[in-house]
């Protein structure tokens, strides 16, 4: 990837952020940044790379054509990691959800047609295939069937992406990986969400049983299979991200208590989130065969690092639960 071009959008939030930081730190490729800054994009992620000479940030919506015809010529790589991403919000609020990774995407294609782009990468989710029974996992041939207004527009998405292939050549490539975790990750999102409440002596709201499964993929090992896939992936395929790494729910929230030294009676079980999926598992064979992608972080370390992170880094979360936040979490949690 030295000396591409790369347009990252959405690079102020969680996992674009981490890979704008992966990136700068091992290859001296040039990185453009169009983030519109909503409640989850933070120029804070970023403030160590804000002067590098090969980083350059643009605030502005991937829906809005005239803020992309902005963007510098010389663009090569496009990877699309903007949009709305917590599904108890698209349940509550679906309409941004809908502009962003529908509209949204859908403008980001036209832009990269128009600017003749050599590889653009949909950074999709897990959550496009629906919900899993205690066996099985997703491939990439698992049929589509997203059970959220979230899942359903990143589904929409993806479609349209493979489309602007099939139809025009666009040389797409898609990854769909299960739950990230690690550093700069909204506290919205169960871990940073348990963390940070348990450092403050809140309770810790588990939704239904607290047996939903999911399948834990530290950040920088997303960063590494995006990476590859935009380098060496063949354009028009789907590529499964994932790390062999499944756990209910409870277990996760009692791991990071005892991690704390916090006790387990914090934990509050809360009324079940609507249409919840029961479990998700991916297959990560196709890229593990054809790139020879490997996650490299041990669980057990990388959630007490993620914990250090946010020991240490207590100012960047405090700053975000205020305000707004405060009024999300007594909507979301208020007589739950
Ligand atoms: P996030 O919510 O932390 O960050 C989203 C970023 O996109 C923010 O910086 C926000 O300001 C920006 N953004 C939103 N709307 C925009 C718009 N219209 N134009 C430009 N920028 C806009 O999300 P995340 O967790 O970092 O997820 C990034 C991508 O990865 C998403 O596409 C998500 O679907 C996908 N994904 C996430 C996970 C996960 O576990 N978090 C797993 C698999 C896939
Ligand atoms: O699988 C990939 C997806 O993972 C991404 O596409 C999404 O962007 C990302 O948000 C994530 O979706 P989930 O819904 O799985 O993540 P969340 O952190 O919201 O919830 C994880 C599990 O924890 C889920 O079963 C719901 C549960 N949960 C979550 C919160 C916020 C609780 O029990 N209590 C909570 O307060």
């Amino acid at each position: 990837m030295d000396n591409t071009h790369i347009l990252v959008t959405g690079g102020c939030g969680f996992i674009g952020s981490n890979f704008i930081h992966y990136m700068l730190s091992r290859y001296s490729a040039r990185i453009t940044n169009l983030d519109k800054l909503t409640y989850a994009g933070n120029l804070e992620n970023l403030k160590a790379v804000e002067t590098n000479p090969l980083y350059t940030f643009v605030k502005g919506d991937i829906a809005q054509a005239a803020d992309l015809e902005r963007l510098p010529d010389g663009i090569e790589v496009i990877i699309n990691f903007a949009a709305e991403s917590h599904v108890d919000r698209s349940i509550t609020d679906p309409d941004a959800f809908i502009e962003t990774n529908i509209c949204g995407t859908y403008r980001l294609l036209e832009f990269a047609k128009q600017r003749s782009i050599k590889r653009f990468v949909q950074v999709s989710t897990d959550e496009v295939y629906g919900s899993l029974p205690e066996s099985g996992k997703f491939t990439e041939t698992t049929p589509l069937a997203p059970n959220s207004p979230y899942s359903a527009s990143k589904a929409s998405a993806d479609m349209l992406a493979m489309a602007y292939h099939h139809t025009f050549g666009l040389p797409v490539l898609i990854t769909r990986c299960s739950n990230n975790y690690g550093p700069f990750q909204f506290p919205e999102k169960l871990i940073p969400l348990m963390i940070s409440n348990a450092i403050e002596g809140k309770e810790l709201p588990v939704y239904g049983d607290g047996l939903n499964v999911r399948d834990w993929i530290h950040v920088e090992d997303h960063c590494e299979a995006i990476r590859l896939v935009a380098e060496r992936g063949r354009v028009g395929n789907v590529y499964n991200v994932g790390a062999d790494n499944e756990w209910t729910n409870i277990e996760i929230v009692k791991g990071l208590l005892d991690i704390l030294g916090k006790p387990h009676s914090l934990i509050k079980f809360v009324k079940e989130r609507p249409g919840h999926d029961r479990r998700y598992a991916i297959d990560n064979g196709k890229i593990k065969r054809e790139l020879g992608y490997r996650a490299k972080k041990d669980f057990r370390q990388g959630l007490e690092e993620t914990v250090k992170w946010y020991l240490e880094n207590s100012e960047w979360w405090q700053r975000i639960k205020t305000g707004e936040y405060l009024e999300y979490y007594e909507k979301m949690y208020g007589g739950r």
